[in-house]
């Protein structure tokens, strides 16, 4: 097998930058990537199972893949369709050597070797309930200026829709030295941008005792070099007034706190096992609003969740009403293997949850295009993201994690992951124009 391979990667942040820790540890072995798939001695395939029959577009693409069989190929499937599907991948697609579940990543190494001697059915799966985080010096961040840092694996939660809890095994926190230090390691690189991952970020529980969640956040924000500390995804049960403290404090602490309702009624609420209701959540949101930073709120939700009553997809309306977010990811409910609520009858039709789906959608947009006017002529620091040569414009990020596209008369583009204040010209429900100032 020649010593190459070609990584794709699906699904969450947690899931990118995994695959930067997996390449960082093939390359640490010797293995060199290739963006063509077609040079690629071994293969890995790093899914994700969170909605919409994930497990079967992974087989369909397996069967792709096997066409490239009998060129010496080897293929890895891993992530939480491989920790979901276990050993069933070898049987469905007798070429795949490597099936591994993220909580077993740290034995990529010796799974390699045992690869290189010709071993077959090589699993990384027993390990769910591992108090062990996946931990490497070898870490190919795709991006210079800004980077991930898991703090927190895993889930503990159980929403009964929902995979992850058995796709990532339970909850545990890295020490707070050690994030400390991969920090301070960035921050010397020159990273600018820190943003911590974790499946419920702010259930972070220092092993250590050391550091609260918001103390940690703060020690970062403090790092010599830092201008960005970024942190998702936030869940409402866990979700502490010293946080909105910590950001008002703190200003290298973005102003941006994502924080998933799922549903604007108590009563779904309690049938998705979120563990907290609607004024309990709105109570947290109230604090994020009395802060002194204008911080921007963003959610995920979920209509059709088996049971929904029209009257309840109205109060998540309404709550979106009340909350004002700057944006929204919105789902269908989808059935998922091993959650709870596959057994409930999924009793929404997908015409239905389409038109619930549009309901909320349209919603937001109308909310987003008032509330976005508030930032007509603010003056804000953006960092560099990209050039859109056409229109002449400079793509950036503002802390609250908005696009802004803005237009400069220097004769010399500003650098990728360089800052730039702006002022803003115009607003979008979606975007901001400004000019460099
Ligand atoms: N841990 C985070 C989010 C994890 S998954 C939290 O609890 O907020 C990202 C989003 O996918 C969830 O917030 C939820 O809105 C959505 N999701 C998860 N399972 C789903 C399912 N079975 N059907 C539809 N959406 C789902
Ligand atoms: Fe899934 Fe709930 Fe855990 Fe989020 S908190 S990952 S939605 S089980
Ligand atoms: Fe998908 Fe697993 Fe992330 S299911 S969303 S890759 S935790």
């Amino acid at each position: 097998m020649s010593k190459t391979f070609y990584i794709e990667t699906f699904g969450c942040q947690m899931n990118a930058h995994d695959s930067e820790k997996v390449v960082g540890t093939l390359e640490q072995q010797g293995y060199v990537q290739t963006q063509v798939e077609d040079d690629a001695g071994l293969i890995l395939y790093n899914t994700c199972s969170i909605r919409d029959k994930a497990e079967q577009k992974v087989f369909h693409r397996l069967n792709e893949y096997k066409k490239l069989q009998g060129e010496g190929k080897r293929f890895a499937v891993i992530g939480c369709v491989a920790q979901q599907e276990g050993e069933k991948i070898f049987d469905k697609a007798p070429y795949v050597s490597i099936v591994a579940g993220s909580a077993s990543y740290r034995n990529l190494p010796s799974m390699l070797e045992r690869l290189e001697r010709g071993e077959s059915r090589i699993t990384g799966l027993d390990d769910k309930k591992t108090t062990e985080t996946f931990e490497t010096p070898f870490v190919a961040r795709t991006n210079q200026h800004r980077g991930y840092i898991t703090i927190i694996e895993g889930c503990d939660k159980f929403c009964a829709y929902c995979v992850v809890p058995y796709t990532r095994g339970n909850e545990r926190s890295r020490t707070s030295d050690s994030v400390m230090e991969e920090a301070r390691r960035m921050a010397d690189a020159g990273y600018t941008e820190i943003q911590f991952l974790g499946q419920n970020v702010n259930s972070y529980l220092d092993p250590l005792r050391k550091k609260t969640f918001a103390e940690l956040l703060v020690a970062v924000g403090e790092l010599s070099g830092i201008r960005r500390v970024r942190f998702t995804t936030s869940h409402p049960r866990d979700f502490t007034k010293d946080i909105v403290d910590a950001i008002d404090a703190t200003e290298t602490l973005c102003d941006h706190v994502h924080l998933p309702v799922q549903s604007g009624s108590s009563r779904v609420l309690a049938a998705m096992n979120r563990e907290y209701t609607r004024d309990w959540y709105l109570e947290r949101i109230a604090w994020i609003k009395a802060a002194k930073r204008d911080i921007s709120i963003t959610s995920d939700l979920i209509v059709g969740f088996p049971g929904e009553t029209e009257a309840e997809l109205m109060e998540t309306a309404t709550l979106m009403d009340i909350v004002q977010y700057d944006a929204i990811f919105a789902f269908k409910y989808s059935p998922r293997p091993n959650t709870p609520a596959i057994s409930m009858a999924d009793s929404i039709s997908e015409d239905d949850k389409v038109a619930r789906l549009k309901v909320l959608l349209d919603r937001q947009r109308e909310i987003q295009r008032i509330s976005y006017e508030r930032h007509l002529g603010e003056v804000m620091d953006v960092m560099v993201e990209g050039h859109n040569t056409q229109r002449v414009q400079v793509v950036g990020r503002s802390s609250q994690n908005k696009t802004v596209n803005f237009t400069t008369t220097s004769p010399i583009l500003p650098a990728l992951g360089s800052y730039q204040r702006v002022r803003v010209t115009q607003t979008f429900p979606n975007s901001l124009l400004a000019e460099a100032i």
